[in-house]
């Protein structure tokens, strides 16, 4: 039996060392190389090349390498097998880590201050608004959302929650830091557009909403983003991820003075973690027990 490694960008040699260390009973191959197609039951894959998993007759199970599975369902020519994605810990506690962060950084006006300092300027503004008096809403109450959310000291009886598109606005009109988390999806894309960013309320204790998306770039239309920071429905913005990464050279959100960019690693996953987790549910699955995080290929995560 064999585990393929499928990936595009990362350096597959590696991750083979990394499985057989962790599978020494199993062959790890990996695409390129000459290998029994016959014999695999395992793809491990981050952004495989469209096509790169036609003809694997025996594949039982397709693994995730990371937490989103939006790569997975870029191959139109994905086979129909069931789908797991990795479910750690510790990239839940960095998310949480990064979303708490960023918010309390929007709470105590950094921004504010550090171009402040740049000018050597004291202007010690007493309009401090208190946490409890700034919202925060969360698009996505997944593994990460509600992680995030329980982290901010309260319990899951203690937040309101909102669901469906008909309850959107109502969502967006108490929302002063609208934090997303969602998978991408064909229903997400897009959505942080102008529309939506104006419907979030200008009159909150931060002085304008503020948007943190550590979730997919497709899930932004960065050009709404630039217009709503100019016309004020946004009036800072922290991404982690772009419609196009790394992020070009000639993007204007490098230097716009209210935006922070992080190059996409708000929530890094250890090698050996996802590797173990692998193992973990290969040796689940051969012992005769279900698979554990699958992923619905029909809602697309
Ligand atoms: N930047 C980074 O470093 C980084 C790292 C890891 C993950 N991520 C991203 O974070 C995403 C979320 O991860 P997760 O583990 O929390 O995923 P998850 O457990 O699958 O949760 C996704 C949540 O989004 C909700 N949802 C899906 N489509 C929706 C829609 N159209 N409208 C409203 N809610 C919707 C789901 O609702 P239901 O409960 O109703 O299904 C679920 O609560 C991943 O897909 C990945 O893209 C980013």
């Amino acid at each position: 039996m064999s585990l393929l490694v499928a990936l595009s960008q990362w350096d597959a040699e590696t991750w083979r060392v990394r499985f057989k260390t962790a599978l020494p009973k199993h062959d790890i191959v990996v695409l390129g190389e000459p290998f029994d197609r016959r014999a695999v039951h395992y793809v491990a894959s981050w952004k495989h090349p469209a096509g790169a998993l036609d003809g694997l007759p025996n594949l039982a199970t397709i693994f995730s390498l990371g937490a989103g599975v939006d790569h997975l369902f870029a191959d139109s020519r994905l086979p129909n097998v069931p789908i797991a994605r990795i479910v750690d810990p510790d990239l839940t506690t960095r998310m949480s880590e990064y979303i708490i962060l960023h918010c309390l950084l929007a709470l105590r006006q950094h921004r504010r201050y550090a171009a402040q300092q740049l000018i050597r300027s004291w202007d010690d503004d007493r309009n401090q608004p208190a946490a409890k008096d700034v919202r925060v809403g969360l698009l996505g109450l997944g593994v990460l959302g509600l992680d995030a959310a329980s982290r901010t000291g309260h319990n899951g009886a203690s937040f309101r929650t909102f669901a469906a598109a008909e309850q959107l606005p109502e969502f967006l009109a108490h929302t002063d830091i609208l934090v997303c988390l969602l998978p991408l999806t064909d229903g997400t894309r897009g959505l942080l557009n102008l529309d939506l960013f104006r419907q979030l309320p200008r009159d909150g204790r931060l002085g304008g909403p503020v948007l943190i998306n550590a979730a997919r770039g497709g899930i932004q239309v960065e050009n709404d983003i630039m217009t709503a920071l100019d016309e004020g429905s946004l009036q800072s913005a922290t991404l982690d991820v772009f419609e196009t990464e790394p992020l070009p050279q000639d993007s204007p959100l490098w230097n716009h003075p209210r935006v922070t960019v992080t190059p996409h690693n708000a929530a890094m996953s250890e090698p050996t973690a996802i590797v173990a987790a692998i193992a973990n549910q290969i040796a689940r699955i051969e012992a005769g027990y279900p698979l554990e995080n699958s992923v619905h290929a029909a809602r697309g995560y």
